[in-house]
């Protein structure tokens, strides 16, 4: 099978995975990306099923909004009954890389509001370490170099990403030669700089499922 076979197979089955949570009132939070697109392809077949969505991105907003799925604005929602997204890296605690796509200060957010975290990936996405994927880490426009700084005394080699803009207005910084061995120790030294919004570390608050393509068919990592 082929990688964007993969991220098919994923996304069929992290509908398979949700289908039995879903009711007339449920709210599905969804991510960003090309596995996330996927699946959004994929729950439009029962979009009769539950209330809507909360999503991660306005690009994903507008995929659902196109499926005739609502898409609610976060602060108007209670309760999120599950998020399904894709991730740049996972080890086997589930700690993941994201934000590949500029999107993942909001990816965090809606994670924060969710139940559960299904994540959705190929297996070249499960690594031992995290760090060969750079680290993304959104930063307000006018703090860049001063990040870029702290970075650097962290052990990475920051790199400006030219030309994207966050939904939020802000600017990227991919971090790249970081070992990642202590995630959410790094994940909140990063917070703590200045200046920066977020970084793409989902350790303090992990997957909670892992559905990984593989040759060998879907497997599911907890
Ligand atoms: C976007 C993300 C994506 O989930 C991540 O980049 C994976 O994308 P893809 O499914 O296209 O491989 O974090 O900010």
């Amino acid at each position: 099978m082929t990688q964007d076979e993969l991220k098919q197979a994923v996304a069929e089955a992290a509908v398979n995975y949700i289908l039995p949570l879903l009711e007339d009132d449920t709210i599905v939070g969804v991510g960003t990306g090309s596995t996330a697109n996927l699946f959004i392809d994929e729950l439009a077949k029962h979009k009769s099923k539950f209330d809507g969505t909360v999503a991660s991105s306005d690009a994903s907003a507008q995929r659902l909004k196109d499926h005739g799925i609502p898409v609610y604005d976060l602060n108007g929602v209670d309760q999120i009954r599950v998020y399904v997204d894709g991730a740049d890296e996972s080890n086997h605690h589930l700690h993941l890389i994201k934000g590949g796509g500029a999107a993942l200060t909001r990816e965090k957010i809606v994670v924060a509001c969710s139940d559960e975290f299904v994540c959705i990936a190929d297996e070249s996405k499960l690594v031992k370490v995290l760090g060969d994927f750079p680290l993304p880490v959104e930063v307000i426009p006018m703090a860049r170099s001063h990040v870029a700084r702290q970075l650097v005394k962290l052990g990475g080699d920051p790199v400006y990403r030219e030309g994207v803009v966050t939904d939020n207005g802000n600017h990227i910084l991919d971090v790249y030669n970081l070992e990642i061995l202590d995630p959410i120790k790094l994940e909140t030294q990063i917070n703590a700089i200045v200046g920066v919004v977020t970084n793409g570390l989902f350790a303090a608050r992990p997957a909670d499922v892992l559905l990984l393509g593989t040759q060998e068919g879907v497997k599911t990592i907890k």
